[in-house]
C-alpha cells in the first residue's frame, strides 16, 4: 500500500519527508516522491524504484522548504514510472494519495473537455487538477479541497499543498487511514504512525469523512459533507517503532489478516453494481473472444494461490458452466496438455513473479492460448506476459505466508466467474445479484469475525506441541483444508495434511490416534451430514476433533473436542470466511510455539527460481 507523510513547521522539511518514508519502506512501493513549498515556490522530486534513488536525485538537485508533502507508490492505476510517482502536480497544486478513486475517469473526461491535460496514467492526477481548478474559481484552499474530495467516488485518504497558500497542507480521508501529529509549533500528517513517530507521540486518527487543516499553529478538523466544526482528539502513542510497522500487531502476518476486510473491499471496489446487478471488468475487455468461447480452461498457480485456483473451479462451474483444469503451474510448464487457438490460460499469482507460473504462461501463449492472470503486483513479469490482468488491490504483503493475497484472489475469481457467466449467458439473474450480494457483505463478515482469538488459543496452548495434524473438507471447503494444513506447516513446522474428508477411509484414517488432531471444515451446508459421518470415524478412533461449524448450529459441536463458530453465508461464500479460522489457527500455533511468523525456515516471499 502507499505511504504519505506531510510537514509544516520551520525546518526544511526535505530530510523529514524523506526519512518518514524510510519508516513505511516495509509497506512496500515502487516509486517514490516529495514536493515542498519555500517562499511561494513549488518544486518536486520523484524517482521510480528504492528510495535511494529519490535521495541520490535530491542530492543532485536538492529542494528544500519548510511545508512539504511526501509518498511512497504502490502501483494500482498506471505502471510504477517516475510520471505515475506521487506528488501529482497542476499549477500551484501538488497532492499526495492513497486509495483508489472509482469514479476518476468520468472526472478526467470531463476536465479534458474544459482543456484540462493530464500527464499522467493515475487516478490521483485528477484530484490536483480539481483542486486547482476551484483556487482558480476563487475559492479558498480548504473549500477548494472540500469541494474536490465530495465530487470523489472510492477510497482516499489526501494531502494537498498549495504554494499559494504557505505553512498549509489540507488533507482528507475516506475509507483509508490518515493521522496527524501534533507538536510545538509544528504539524504532521501521515498514512501510517511510523512516518512520524521520531518526531511525536500526541497524534489524532482522523475519521472518514473528515478533513485537517494542518498549520504550524496546530490543526482543525471539518466535516466533508456540511464543512461543520470537528473536535480534535488528540491521544499519546506509546508503541515503539517495531510495534507502529505492524499497526500495533505483534507480527505481519496477524496484521494482514486483520487487512482482509479492507483488502477485498479494494478487489471489488468499482467492480460491482448492485443496482444494475452487473460486474464491470473494463480491463478484460481484449480477452472478451476468449471468456466467452474456450475449447481448453486452465488455472495454473502454485502454493496457496493454486489453493485459490480450486477454489475458483467451483465457482466457474457453478456460475460459468465451464469446467477448468487447475494445474501446479510446476507440473503444467512440463506436460503437453491441449493448447489451441481458443484455450484460456489463467494464471494466479500474488506476486506476479513466481518462476513455474510464469514459464508455464509464456510456453501456454507461445503455443497460442489467451493468458489472463489475477495478480496482486501491478506490471508484474506475469502481468505482463499476460493478454489481461485482474489486479487484486490487495496492498503488498510481507508476511511470507498468504493471508490477504488469498482471499482477494478467490473474490477476484468470484467475480471473474460472475463476467463469464454473463458472457457466456449462462448465470441467470437472481444468482448473478445474489452473489454480487454475498460478496458485497464480506468485508463486515469478516470484520465481525477477527478480533476474538480465545478458541484458537485454547486450542494452541493445548495442542502446539502436536507432530502430525489433519485438515479436512468437502466441496468448496476442500480447498481451505489444503490451504489450513499448508498454512499451519510453513509457520508452525508441525506436519499437516489437507484431505478431501471423503477420501479419508483411502488412507489417511491409518493416521488417526490420540496425538493427531483432525481439523474439520463442517459448517452447515450441502456437505454436513457425509463431514459429521467422517468426523465420526475420526472421534471412534480416539481422534482429538477442532470443529469449524456454523454459529447457532450447536448440534454440530456435540462431538467435538474443540470448536471455532463462523456465520452463516450463502454457500458460494464460505471459502472466503473459513480462511479466517485456518489463517488465525496456524497463527497461534505458530505464535505459541515460537517460530519465526512472518519470515519461516526455508521459505521465501517470491519464489523466482525453478
Ligand atoms: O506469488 P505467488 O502467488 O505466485 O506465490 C505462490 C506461492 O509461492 C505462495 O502462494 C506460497 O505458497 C505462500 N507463501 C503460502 O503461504
Amino acid at each position: 500500500m502507499c505511504g504519505i507523510v506531510g510537514y509544516v513547521g520551520d525546518r526544511p522539511c526535505a530530510d523529514i519527508l524523506v526519512d518518514g518514508l524510510k519508516r513505511l519502506e516495509y509497506r512496500g512501493y515502487d516509486s517514490a516522491g516529495i514536493a515542498v513549498v519555500n517562499e511561494g515556490v513549488l518544486d518536486k522530486r520523484r524517482a521510480e524504484g528504492k528510495l535511494a534513488n529519490l535521495v541520490s536525485l535530491l542530492s543532485d538537485d536538492p529542494v528544500d522548504g519548510p511545508t512539504g508533502i511526501g509518498h511512497t507508490r504502490w502501483a494500482t492505476h498506471g505502471r510504477p514510472a517516475e510520471r505515475n510517482a506521487h506528488p501529482h502536480r497542476k499549477g500551484s497544486i501538488a497532492v499526495v494519495h492513497n486509495g483508489i478513486i472509482e469514479n476518476h475517469l468520468a472526472i478526467k473526461s470531463e476536465l479534458s473537455d474544459q482543456g484540462h491535460v493530464f500527464k499522467s496514467e493515475t487516478d490521483t492526477e485528477v484530484i490536483a487538477h480539481l483542486v486547482w481548478k476551484h483556487r482558480e474559481a476563487g475559492h479558498a484552499l480548504a473549500e477548494a479541497v472540500r469541494m474536490s474530495v465530495l465530487r470523489l467516488e472510492g477510497a482516499y485518504s489526501i494531502v494537498v499543498l498549495d504554494a499559494d497558500t504557505p505553512n498549509t497542507l489540507v488533507a482528507a480521508r475516506l475509507a483509508s487511514p490518515l493521522v496527524l501529529g501534533v507538536a510545538d509549533g509544528e504539524g504532521f500528517v501521515a498514512s501510517d504512525i511510523p512516518a512520524i513517530l521520531a518526531h511525536t507521540r500526541e497524534m489524532a486518527f482522523i475519521d472518514d469523512g473528515v478533513m485537517a487543516i494542518v498549520t504550524p499553529e496546530g490543526s482543525t478538523l471539518r466535516r466533508i459533507e456540511d464543512d461543520a466544526p470537528v473536535e480534535l482528539k488528540t491521544q499519546t502513542v506509546t508503541w515503539s517503532p517495531a510495534m507502529a510497522e505492524k499497526g500495533g500487531h505483534k507480527h505481519f502476518m496477524l496484521k494482514e489478516i486483520c487487512e482482509q476486510p479492507d483488502a477485498i473491499s479494494n478487489t471489488i471496489r468499482g467492480r460491482i453494481s448492485l443496482e444494475r446487478s452487473t460486474v464491470e471488468l473494463p480491463e478484460l475487455d481484449a480477452v472478451a473472444d476468449a471468456l466467452s468461447d474456450v475449447s481448453h480452461f486452465y488455472i495454473v498457480a502454485c502454493g496457496t494461490s493454486w489453493h485459490a485456483g480450486m477454489v475458483g473451479r467451483y465457482l466457474f462451474e457453478e456460475l460459468a458452466k465451464v469446467s477448468p483444469h487447475v494445474e501446479l503451474a510446476s507440473e503444467f510448464r512440463y506436460r503437453r496438455a491441449p493448447i489451441d487457438k481458443k484455450t484460456l490460460v489463467l494464471a494466479v499469482s500474488q506476486s506476479g513473479e513466481t518462476a513455474d507460473t510464469l514459464a508455464a504462461i509464456k510456453d501456454a501463449r507461445g503455443r497460442g492460448a489467451t493468458v489472463l492472470s489475477i495478480c496482486n503486483v501491478i506490471e508484474a513479469s506475469i502481468p505482463r506476459a499476460s493478454h489481461a490482468t485482474l489486479y487484486t488491490h490487495a496492498g503488498p504483503e510481507i508476511s511470507v505466508a498468504s493471508t490477504k493475497a488469498f482471499t482477494t484472489q478467490v473474490a477476484a475469481l468470484h467475480l471473474l466467474a460472475l463476467h463469464m457467466g454473463a458472457t457466456r449467458g449462462a448465470i441467470d439473474e437472481a444468482t448473478l445479484s445474489a452473489d454480487l450480494d454475498a460478496l458485497v457483505r464480506v468485508p463486515a463478515i469478516l470484520e465481525s469475525m477477527i478480533g476474538d482469538d480465545t478458541p484458537y488459543m485454547e486450542f494452541a496452548r493445548a495442542w502446539h506441541e502436536a507432530t502430525s495434524m489433519l485438515f479436512l473438507g468437502r466441496g468448496n471447503l476442500f480447498p481451505l483444508a489444503l490451504e489450513g494444513a499448508l498454512k499451519l506447516k510453513e509457520i508452525s513446522y508441525i506436519h499437516a495434511e489437507g484431505y478431501a474428508a471423503g477420501e479419508m477411509k483411502h488412507g489417511p484414517i491409518a493416521l488417526v490416534e490420540e496425538t493427531v488432531p483432525s481439523v474439520f471444515l463442517n459448517p452447515r451446508d450441502d456437505h454436513f451430514g457425509k463431514v459429521r459421518s467422517n468426523l465420526q470415524e475420526v472421534k471412534a478412533r480416539g481422534g482429538p476433533v477442532l470443529t469449524v461449524y456454523t454459529e447457532g448450529h450447536e448440534d454440530a459441536t456435540r462431538l467435538t473436542d474443540f470448536a471455532i463458530p463462523i456465520p452463516e453465508v450463502p454457500h458460494r461464500v464460505l471459502p472466503l470466511i473459513c480462511a479466517i479460522p485456518m489463517q488465525l489457527l496456524a497463527y497461534h500455533m505458530a505464535d505459541f510455539k515460537g517460530t519465526d511468523v512472518d519470515q519461516p525456515r526455508n521459505l521465501a516471499k517470491s519464489v523466482t527460481v525453478e
